[in-house]
């Protein structure tokens, strides 16, 4: 059997039969894949007998799903008002250049990272803020970012 599908096995096991057991469901599915994919989806639709539309329903209403493969690292920009005031926009800009994004692309193709855009992070007095992973770095010009990013890809390239 193929090894993804005993991996979800597992886990749909462990939540068959109960009730209000969609979202830890579906959170540990992802949480064991990464992400959560139309096939993934529909494979969990069938053995837990629950509507399809349902899962997917619950899947795109909440933020913390992942609907696609993320990075190995994950790029947090603040676009929150402390931050927004503060040039958020130069830095997003200077993450997506570094990068290499394309205008529609929030993941490297080398799926090394991941950029998207919150709200606020919580540390205002520090705007603008990004975090990686789960570093928060502050006070940020456009001008730092390539270094910062530098220190994941040699650290991805040593690897
Ligand atoms: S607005 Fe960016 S940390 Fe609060």
């Amino acid at each position: 059997m193929n090894n993804v599908l005993k991996r979800l096995d597992k886990i749909i096991t462990t939540y068959q039969g109960k009730k209000g057991s969609l979202i830890p469901l579906l959170q540990e599915t992802q949480n064991e894949l990464g992400f959560l994919s139309r096939e993934t989806m529909e494979y969990l639709a069938e053995k837990m007998q629950i509507p399809a539309a349902e899962i997917f329903g619950v899947a795109t209403f909440y933020s913390m799903f992942r609907l696609e493969p993320q990075g190995k690292h994950l790029i947090r920009v603040c676009k929150g008002t402390a931050c927004h005031v503060s040039d958020a926009d130069g830095i997003k800009k200077a993450v997506v250049d570094a990068l290499q994004l394309a205008e529609d692309e929030n993941t490297t193709s080398d799926r090394q990272f991941t950029v998207m855009e919150v709200a606020c992070l919580g540390c205002c007095s520090l705007a603008p803020v990004i975090m990686i992973d789960d570093r928060t770095y502050g006070k940020l010009v456009p001008e730092a970012i390539p270094a910062i990013l530098h220190q994941y890809i040699s650290e991805t390239s040593n690897e």
